[in-house]
Protein backbone atom coordinates (compact mmCIF):
# COMPACT_ATOMS: atom_id res chain seq x y z
CA UNK A 1 0.00 0.00 0.00
CA UNK A 2 1.36 3.16 -1.34
CA UNK A 3 0.17 5.40 2.08
CA UNK A 4 2.43 3.48 4.77
CA UNK A 5 5.25 3.45 2.64
CA UNK A 6 6.90 6.05 4.36
CA UNK A 7 5.72 4.76 7.68
CA UNK A 8 7.28 1.45 7.43
CA UNK A 9 10.77 2.62 6.31
CA UNK A 10 10.70 4.69 9.60
CA UNK A 11 10.12 1.44 11.39
CA UNK A 12 12.11 -0.85 9.15
CA UNK A 13 14.96 1.78 9.43
CA UNK A 14 14.24 1.90 13.40
CA UNK A 15 13.63 5.40 12.94
CA UNK A 16 10.40 5.43 14.19
CA UNK A 17 10.75 6.39 18.01
CA UNK A 18 12.06 9.73 17.16
CA UNK A 19 9.21 11.89 16.57
CA UNK A 20 6.95 12.19 13.18
CA UNK A 21 7.69 11.74 10.07
CA UNK A 22 9.35 14.58 8.20
CA UNK A 23 8.50 17.08 11.15
CA UNK A 24 11.18 19.29 9.43
CA UNK A 25 12.10 21.50 12.37
CA UNK A 26 14.80 18.73 14.39
CA UNK A 27 18.38 19.83 13.97
CA UNK A 28 21.71 18.29 13.80
CA UNK A 29 19.82 14.77 13.01
CA UNK A 30 22.47 13.52 10.31
CA UNK A 31 24.43 10.62 11.78
CA UNK A 32 27.70 10.39 9.73
CA UNK A 33 29.06 14.11 11.11
CA UNK A 34 26.83 15.78 8.94
CA UNK A 35 25.30 19.14 10.01
CA UNK A 36 21.97 18.55 9.50
CA UNK A 37 21.17 21.90 10.71
CA UNK A 38 17.60 23.15 9.09
CA UNK A 39 17.35 26.12 11.21
CA UNK A 40 18.66 28.50 8.04
CA UNK A 41 16.97 26.54 5.57
CA UNK A 42 14.25 28.90 3.92
CA UNK A 43 10.69 28.19 2.63
CA UNK A 44 9.51 29.52 -0.53
CA UNK A 45 6.76 31.63 -0.13
CA UNK A 46 3.78 29.92 -2.09
CA UNK A 47 5.56 27.48 -3.66
CA UNK A 48 2.10 25.80 -5.11
CA UNK A 49 1.32 29.51 -7.12
CA UNK A 50 5.06 30.10 -8.24
CA UNK A 51 5.43 30.64 -11.82
CA UNK A 52 7.84 28.53 -13.26
CA UNK A 53 10.49 30.87 -14.03
CA UNK A 54 10.46 31.70 -10.04
CA UNK A 55 10.44 28.04 -9.19
CA UNK A 56 13.28 27.42 -11.22
CA UNK A 57 15.44 30.34 -10.14
CA UNK A 58 14.17 29.26 -6.15
CA UNK A 59 15.80 25.98 -7.07
CA UNK A 60 19.05 27.53 -8.49
CA UNK A 61 19.78 29.52 -5.82
CA UNK A 62 18.51 27.98 -3.08
CA UNK A 63 17.67 24.02 -3.44
CA UNK A 64 20.56 23.22 -5.44
CA UNK A 65 23.26 24.71 -3.37
CA UNK A 66 21.84 23.14 -0.16
CA UNK A 67 21.13 19.50 -1.91
CA UNK A 68 24.63 19.98 -3.59
CA UNK A 69 25.61 20.27 0.08
CA UNK A 70 24.23 17.58 1.87
CA UNK A 71 24.77 15.26 -1.40
CA UNK A 72 28.58 15.57 -1.45
CA UNK A 73 28.22 15.52 1.91
CA UNK A 74 26.93 11.75 1.96
CA UNK A 75 29.24 10.98 -0.98
CA UNK A 76 31.56 13.23 -2.18
CA UNK A 77 32.58 11.40 -5.52
CA UNK A 78 29.56 10.43 -6.73
CA UNK A 79 27.78 13.76 -6.57
CA UNK A 80 30.82 15.77 -7.88
CA UNK A 81 28.73 16.53 -10.51
CA UNK A 82 25.76 17.87 -8.54
CA UNK A 83 22.71 19.69 -10.89
CA UNK A 84 19.17 20.23 -11.69
CA UNK A 85 19.86 16.71 -13.48
CA UNK A 86 21.17 15.17 -10.36
CA UNK A 87 17.17 15.09 -9.55
CA UNK A 88 15.73 15.94 -12.78
CA UNK A 89 17.63 14.13 -15.38
CA UNK A 90 18.41 14.57 -18.57
CA UNK A 91 15.45 16.10 -19.30
CA UNK A 92 16.59 19.03 -17.29
CA UNK A 93 18.74 20.18 -20.17
CA UNK A 94 15.63 21.11 -22.45
CA UNK A 95 13.44 22.67 -20.04
CA UNK A 96 11.70 18.84 -18.76
CA UNK A 97 11.48 19.51 -14.51
CA UNK A 98 8.48 17.18 -14.54
CA UNK A 99 8.13 15.53 -10.54
CA UNK A 100 8.59 12.91 -9.86
CA UNK A 101 11.62 11.95 -12.17
CA UNK A 102 11.78 9.32 -14.26
CA UNK A 103 15.48 9.36 -14.68
CA UNK A 104 15.49 8.43 -10.28
CA UNK A 105 14.65 4.89 -9.23
CA UNK A 106 11.32 4.04 -8.62
CA UNK A 107 10.76 2.57 -5.61
CA UNK A 108 8.84 -1.02 -4.71
CA UNK A 109 5.62 -1.20 -2.59
CA UNK A 110 6.00 -1.69 1.12
CA UNK A 111 6.06 -5.32 2.14
CA UNK A 112 7.23 -6.47 -1.10
CA UNK A 113 10.49 -8.51 -1.25
CA UNK A 114 12.12 -5.98 -3.26
CA UNK A 115 11.60 -3.06 -0.42
CA UNK A 116 13.69 -5.31 1.83
CA UNK A 117 16.41 -6.33 -0.43
CA UNK A 118 16.43 -2.21 -0.55
CA UNK A 119 16.27 -1.62 3.04
CA UNK A 120 19.24 -3.99 3.43
CA UNK A 121 21.36 -3.21 0.68
CA UNK A 122 20.95 0.70 0.55
CA UNK A 123 20.81 1.54 4.08
CA UNK A 124 23.28 4.41 4.34
CA UNK A 125 21.65 5.78 1.47
CA UNK A 126 18.31 5.55 3.02
CA UNK A 127 18.94 6.56 6.20
CA UNK A 128 20.44 10.13 4.24
CA UNK A 129 17.21 9.77 2.43
CA UNK A 130 14.75 10.16 5.01
CA UNK A 131 16.87 12.16 7.65
CA UNK A 132 18.22 14.84 5.32
CA UNK A 133 17.11 14.98 1.73
CA UNK A 134 13.36 14.86 2.48
CA UNK A 135 12.70 17.32 5.13
CA UNK A 136 15.53 19.40 3.44
CA UNK A 137 13.18 19.21 0.17
CA UNK A 138 9.82 19.65 2.42
CA UNK A 139 10.87 22.89 3.82
CA UNK A 140 12.37 24.17 1.09
CA UNK A 141 9.18 24.50 -0.69
CA UNK A 142 6.98 24.38 2.18
CA UNK A 143 5.43 21.38 1.22
CA UNK A 144 2.85 19.82 4.00
CA UNK A 145 3.81 17.30 6.04
CA UNK A 146 3.10 13.27 4.65
CA UNK A 147 -0.11 12.02 6.06
CA UNK A 148 -0.28 8.33 6.66
CA UNK A 149 -3.66 8.21 6.73
CA UNK A 150 -4.69 10.02 2.92
CA UNK A 151 -0.84 9.21 1.86
CA UNK A 152 -1.06 12.99 1.23
CA UNK A 153 1.84 15.43 1.78
CA UNK A 154 5.37 15.41 0.89
CA UNK A 155 6.92 11.74 0.77
CA UNK A 156 9.91 10.05 -0.84
CA UNK A 157 7.35 9.70 -4.14
CA UNK A 158 7.52 13.81 -4.34
CA UNK A 159 10.62 12.94 -6.37
CA UNK A 160 10.61 9.39 -6.98
CA UNK A 161 8.56 6.98 -9.03
CA UNK A 162 6.37 3.90 -8.37
CA UNK A 163 7.81 0.44 -9.66
CA UNK A 164 5.53 -0.09 -12.41
CA UNK A 165 4.90 3.26 -13.58
CA UNK A 166 5.16 3.64 -17.24
CA UNK A 167 8.61 4.82 -18.02
CA UNK A 168 10.16 4.47 -15.32
CA UNK A 169 13.30 2.08 -14.15
CA UNK A 170 12.68 0.21 -10.62
CA UNK A 171 15.90 0.71 -8.37
CA UNK A 172 17.82 -2.78 -8.56
CA UNK A 173 18.33 -4.77 -6.21
CA UNK A 174 19.82 -7.95 -4.99
CA UNK A 175 18.70 -10.86 -3.62
CA UNK A 176 18.84 -10.91 0.36
CA UNK A 177 21.82 -12.86 0.80
CA UNK A 178 24.12 -11.14 -1.96
CA UNK A 179 22.90 -7.79 -0.96
CA UNK A 180 24.52 -8.44 2.62
CA UNK A 181 27.60 -10.78 1.03
CA UNK A 182 28.18 -7.22 -0.78
CA UNK A 183 27.90 -4.84 2.55
CA UNK A 184 29.79 -7.09 3.72
CA UNK A 185 32.89 -6.40 0.97
CA UNK A 186 32.48 -3.07 0.50
CA UNK A 187 30.97 -1.60 3.70
CA UNK A 188 30.82 2.28 3.18
C1 LIG B 1 17.35 17.90 -4.80
C2 LIG B 1 16.54 17.68 -5.94
C3 LIG B 1 16.32 18.83 -6.91
C4 LIG B 1 17.27 19.55 -7.59
C5 LIG B 1 18.77 19.44 -7.49
C6 LIG B 1 16.56 20.47 -8.44
N1 LIG B 1 15.22 20.29 -8.27
FE1 LIG B 1 13.75 21.27 -9.28
N2 LIG B 1 12.32 20.23 -8.23
C7 LIG B 1 12.57 19.29 -7.28
C8 LIG B 1 11.32 18.82 -6.75
C9 LIG B 1 11.14 17.76 -5.66
C10 LIG B 1 10.30 19.51 -7.44
C11 LIG B 1 8.80 19.33 -7.29
C12 LIG B 1 8.29 20.15 -6.17
C13 LIG B 1 6.81 19.98 -6.04
O1 LIG B 1 6.37 18.96 -5.53
O2 LIG B 1 6.10 20.86 -6.51
C14 LIG B 1 10.97 20.39 -8.36
C15 LIG B 1 10.31 21.26 -9.23
C16 LIG B 1 10.92 22.08 -10.15
C17 LIG B 1 10.24 22.94 -11.07
C18 LIG B 1 8.74 23.05 -11.21
C19 LIG B 1 8.31 21.97 -12.15
C20 LIG B 1 6.92 22.14 -12.63
O3 LIG B 1 6.55 21.36 -13.52
O4 LIG B 1 6.22 23.03 -12.17
C21 LIG B 1 11.18 23.57 -11.82
C22 LIG B 1 10.94 24.57 -12.94
C23 LIG B 1 12.47 23.13 -11.34
N3 LIG B 1 12.28 22.21 -10.33
C24 LIG B 1 13.66 23.56 -11.85
C25 LIG B 1 14.91 23.17 -11.35
C26 LIG B 1 16.16 23.72 -11.83
C27 LIG B 1 16.30 24.76 -12.94
C28 LIG B 1 17.15 23.14 -11.11
C29 LIG B 1 18.66 23.39 -11.16
C30 LIG B 1 19.01 24.80 -11.06
C31 LIG B 1 16.50 22.20 -10.19
N4 LIG B 1 15.15 22.27 -10.38
C32 LIG B 1 17.16 21.38 -9.29
C33 LIG B 1 13.82 18.83 -6.90
C34 LIG B 1 15.02 19.29 -7.35
C1 LIG C 1 14.24 15.72 -3.16
C2 LIG C 1 14.14 14.53 -3.95
C3 LIG C 1 14.26 13.19 -3.24
C4 LIG C 1 13.51 12.70 -2.19
C5 LIG C 1 12.42 13.40 -1.42
C6 LIG C 1 13.97 11.36 -1.96
N1 LIG C 1 14.95 11.05 -2.84
FE1 LIG C 1 15.93 9.25 -2.99
N2 LIG C 1 17.16 10.03 -4.38
C7 LIG C 1 17.12 11.32 -4.86
C8 LIG C 1 18.30 11.56 -5.69
C9 LIG C 1 18.64 12.85 -6.39
C10 LIG C 1 19.04 10.36 -5.68
C11 LIG C 1 20.40 10.09 -6.32
C12 LIG C 1 20.29 9.57 -7.70
C13 LIG C 1 21.68 9.35 -8.24
O1 LIG C 1 22.58 8.97 -7.50
O2 LIG C 1 21.85 9.55 -9.44
C14 LIG C 1 18.28 9.41 -4.87
C15 LIG C 1 18.66 8.09 -4.67
C16 LIG C 1 17.92 7.17 -3.97
C17 LIG C 1 18.18 5.76 -3.93
C18 LIG C 1 19.26 5.04 -4.72
C19 LIG C 1 20.44 4.75 -3.89
C20 LIG C 1 21.62 4.30 -4.71
O3 LIG C 1 22.66 4.15 -4.09
O4 LIG C 1 21.51 4.15 -5.94
C21 LIG C 1 17.25 5.20 -3.12
C22 LIG C 1 17.12 3.74 -2.76
C23 LIG C 1 16.40 6.25 -2.65
N3 LIG C 1 16.83 7.45 -3.18
C24 LIG C 1 15.32 6.09 -1.81
C25 LIG C 1 14.57 7.14 -1.29
C26 LIG C 1 13.58 6.98 -0.25
C27 LIG C 1 13.17 5.68 0.38
C28 LIG C 1 13.08 8.22 0.01
C29 LIG C 1 12.06 8.63 1.07
C30 LIG C 1 12.49 8.37 2.43
C31 LIG C 1 13.74 9.15 -0.89
N4 LIG C 1 14.65 8.45 -1.64
C32 LIG C 1 13.46 10.50 -0.98
C33 LIG C 1 16.13 12.25 -4.63
C34 LIG C 1 15.18 12.15 -3.63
Amino acid sequence: MRASFTWSLMVVLGLAGCGGASSGSEGGTGTDGTTGSEDDIPTAENWEGMSHDDKAAWMAQEVVPRMEALFTGHDADRYANFSCRTCHGEGAAHGDFEMPSRSLPALHPTGSPEQQAMVQQYRPMLVFMYQEVLPTMQQLIGAPDFEEETGGGFSCFACHPHAGDEGTTPLITLEPAEAAADEAGDAG
